[in-house]
């Protein structure tokens, strides 16, 4: 009786919910056309955005990293890292063009919750004090004179490369008091208060800190991108490319350009779930590209589909399961998990869907979860593939040495990069899609892990005060 039940229940279902997948991937569909829309606007934004600051949704935010790690840094020196979901710090010992990275040693915290919330001061005295306790463990008990290169992962109007405004929150961050104010001032301040006496020698992004990391080892790195809670990418611009720069460059002197690409959303294919899910967000109508792409989101777009399914095609049978409303409850992470899931029943889908959000499945049904992730996440990945096309295409047109003849690499990080096997697949097949088998040949899209710990150690390096 139960099989027979079972039976009619799965095809009710598939034939209610059937129509809602279909349309679900016609709103999310990326097809060659689309996707050269979003690489072509991506370029404009990027030239309107160097050339003044406001022209486009492209904060196209000057580094101050004009000169790049040459392998012949050394010493010892720290790195802070704050921007996603986990606070990292790092203490490396470079040795040199020979020995390179001697030793690397580091802490992670995960950020607590109500420290999103919490005032500038609270934020701040939780780094300064993971700082303190880290150099204390290393033998450096007074926490004298290190040097830091401060990896801070947010929209920052740099205003030298050891200083910079913080221009807005993203990522869920709702600090009070920090925007609007030099962000190395306010850590040294919090320093002060624990008596810690080091210094930042570099403020960087986490693209940044990436792509300088990435190229000590590879003189070909370009570009570098991040995958992760949130998402950005930067790249190495000609200086003489940069009107907002008003002055007289030669072509020969570069600079790190860094996007800010989150806030971009010129041509994307989005649905009444990314609508709605802005809508309820701390930053209504900002951060679209990063919202949609972005391992932050991808698993709430998900469960608002899901959700909408099972209210309008009861995809889990009659009743609506009640945690499936709880806004976040499905992360990205179950998405990937869900995804790999080879067994004949999909048991691992059922039991991720029932252990995360109280739902009971059936094979169908699980199938319609499989094909709601896969339909989110290839939309991600193929226009996060879009956005990198967008950008190799700007550097080839506007300057003279072509860089679609050789090879070029484009340095990768993130946890969503790293952790999700389909994202970086739909991603390169993308990028191949667009570029074409024989440009894409010469294009490396290469994982560099932790490249941004060991890149803003190089980078306090490159920049040390103490000489
Ligand atoms: C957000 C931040 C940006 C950062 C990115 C990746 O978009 O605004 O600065 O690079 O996340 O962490």
């Amino acid at each position: 009786v139960s099989r027979f039940k079972m039976s009619i229940r799965s095809s009710s279902v598939s034939v209610a919910a059937a129509p809602m997948l279909t349309k679900l991937q016609q709103d999310c569909a990326t097809p060659l056309p689309v996707l050269r829309n979003v690489a072509a606007s991506m370029s404009d934004d990027i030239r309107a955005g160097l050339a003044v600051d406001g022209g486009s949704d492209l904060k196209m935010i000057l580094s101050y990293v004009d000169s790049l790690p040459t392998g012949d840094e050394k010493g010892l020196f720290y790195a802070l890292d704050l921007g996603g979901t986990n606070f990292r710090v790092l203490r490396v010992e470079l040795g040199g063009k020979d020995k390179r990275v001697i030793a690397i040693e580091s802490d992670q915290v995960s950020i607590p919750q109500e420290l999103m919330s919490a005032t500038s001061e609270e934020l701040f005295d939780f780094i300064a004090s993971a700082l303190a306790n880290f150099a204390h463990k290393g033998g450096n008990f007074s926490g004298n004179k290190g040097e830091i290169g401060f990896t801070f992962s947010f929209p920052v109007k740099q205003t030298s490369i050891d200083s910079g405004i913080l221009i807005k929150w993203t990522k869920g961050f709702a600090v009070s008091g920090t925007a609007g104010k030099d962000v190395v001032a306010c850590l040294n301040e919090a320093m002060d208060r624990k008596g810690i006496d080091m210094r930042v020698s570099a403020l960087v992004n986490d693209t940044v800190a990436t792509l300088a990391g990435a190229r000590y080892w590879d003189d070909d790195v370009m570009v570098a991108v991040i995958l992760g809670t949130g998402t950005n990418a930067c790249y190495v611009e000609r200086m003489d490319c940069i009107p907002k720069l008003q002055g007289e460059f030669s072509p020969s002197r570069r600079t790190i350009v860094n996007l800010e690409w989150g806030a971009f959303s010129k041509g994307l294919p989005l649905t009444v779930f990314d609508r709605d899910m802005d809508a309820a967000s701390i930053n209504p109508g900002e951060q679209i590209f990063e919202k949609t792409i972005s391992g932050m989101y991808l698993g709430e777009i998900a469960r608002r589909a899901l959700l909408h399914m099972a209210e309008e095609g009861s995809l889990f049978g009659k009743s609506v399961p009640e945690k499936l409303s709880m806004p976040f409850v499905l992360g990205t992470p179950d998405l990937s998990t869900m995804q790999q899931d080879s067994t004949e029943d999909l048991h691992t889908v059922g039991s991720v869907l029932y252990n995360v959000a109280g739902v009971e499945s059936n094979l169908i049904s699980r199938k319609i979860v499989l094909e709601v992730c896969d339909t989110i996440v290839k939309r991600a990945a193929r226009l996060a593939g879009a956005g990198i096309v967008g950008i190799l295409q700007k550097i080839e047109e506007d300057t003279k040495d072509a860089i679609f003849g050789k090879r070029t690499v484009v340095a990768m990080d993130g946890g969503l990069y790293e952790r999700y096997p389909q994202y970086r697949r739909y991603l390169k097949e993308a990028v191949a899609e667009l570029l074409g088998p024989e440009t894409s040949q010469n294009i490396v899209i290469e994982h560099s892990k932790d490249g941004s710990g060991i890149g803003a150690a190089l980078l306090a390096a490159t920049n040390s005060k103490y000489g």
